[in-house]
């Protein structure tokens, strides 16, 4: 295996401070360091990238133009290494696969259904997961982390869950009955200058720039922003949250934080109308599954313990068309 992997355990331990005994190998084998520590598969994920998921995290963006370079066998091992490793939040199942799509009718712009606005890529991530409550939040989750990982070995990636030939990729994925393909990702070297369609696709979703903390985040309830000082050790967390993709960069996650306790309380602020423009599936649960991915990776690589509960809050109001999705509860 290529070095991204023997970097991968030196950096863990000097990032979470396990000390100097730790190296794949060991990890691998059956509880060296007591069920706490290898029970955590948000850990274990942390362990898969090569260098620091915060800086993974700040350089990912969507890229939607390739270039004519192929991607090596040990990059794409270690993407498909992947997809056992990662673990979502609702114990959903899912599968994942990389398509070559070489094949499907070379130059035709409509042959992937993505109306050229994905240029040059023709290998793709596909993903599927079988129905059920917070399918697509897991999901999110989990491809996300995929997503990263692609980005750590210099891959160029783009979340597509809106326009794309969802039956097409979806048969040659072998999607089963009991299964929905929320999203697919173009894999490969992105050319040095984005398209013209990259570029409009940005500019009109603004994908450049995110809401800033006052609209995002909270403090007991809905009517107090968070400052970033209360939020404490979970500021970097909440700001890795803050920068993730999300569908047309509507950014619909909401964090309210209660007072002096490491709890956050996840809700979904859904856009108007948003949800009736792809029926095949719920684009910001997808949302909500990325941001809860981004914030259990940033609080895994600085030792912050804790997990994902069903324990909604009681607040005195909560804003319209918003839900509430799960609570972090750190440890
Ligand atoms: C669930 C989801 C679905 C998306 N679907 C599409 C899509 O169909 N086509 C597209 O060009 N971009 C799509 N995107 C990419 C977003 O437009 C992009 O993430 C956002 O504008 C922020 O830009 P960035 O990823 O460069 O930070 C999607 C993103 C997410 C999270």
């Amino acid at each position: 295996m290529g070095d991204f992997f023997e970097l991968t355990p030196r950096f863990a331990q000097e990032r979470i401070g396990l000390g100097a005994t730790l190296d794949r190998a060991r990890f691998a084998a059956p509880r060296p360091f007591g069920d706490r520590i290898l029970g955590d598969h948000r850990l274990r994920t942390v362990m898969e990238y090569s260098r620091s998921i915060i800086d993974i995290i700040r350089e990912r963006t969507s890229r939607r133009s390739y270039a004519p370079r192929a991607v090596e066998a040990e990059k794409r091992e270690a993407i498909e290494r992947m997809f056992s490793v990662v673990q979502g939040p609702f114990g959903g199942r899912a599968r994942f696969a990389i398509l070559d799509t070489s094949g499907w009718g070379e130059g035709k712009i409509n042959a992937l259904g993505t109306y050229g606005t994905i240029q040059g890529a023709t290998l793709f991530i596909v993903g599927m997961i079988e129905r059920g409550e917070h399918d697509m939040e897991d999901f999110g989750c989990r491809f996300e982390k995929i997503i990263l990982r692609a980005t750590d070995l210099g891959l160029g990636t783009c979340w597509i869950g809106g326009i794309f030939n969802r039956t097409r990729f979806a048969s040659r994925a072998g999607v089963r009955d009991n299964e929905v393909l929320p999203a697919i990702s173009p894999l490969g070297y992105a050319t040095e200058r984005r398209s013209v369609a990259d570029s409009v696709v940005r500019w009109s979703a603004g994908s450049r720039s995110r809401r800033p903390w006052a609209d995002l985040f909270f403090e007991r309830d809905f009517d107090r922003a968070l400052e970033a000082g209360a939020a404490g050790r979970y500021a970097e967390p909440l700001e890795m949250l803050r920068l993730g993709p999300s569908a047309s960069n509507r950014q619909p996650w909401r964090v309210v934080k209660e007072q002096g306790r490491d709890i956050f309380h996840l809700f979904l602020r859904r856009s108007r109308g948003y949800d009736k423009l792809i029926k095949a599936v719920d684009l910001q649960r997808l949302d909500m599954g990325i941001a809860m991915s981004h914030f259990e990776l940033a609080a895994s690589e600085l030792g912050l313990e804790g997990g994902w509960r069903a324990s909604p809050p009681r607040l005195a109001f909560v804003p319209e068309r918003t839900e509430y999705v799960q609570s972090w509860i750190g440890g």
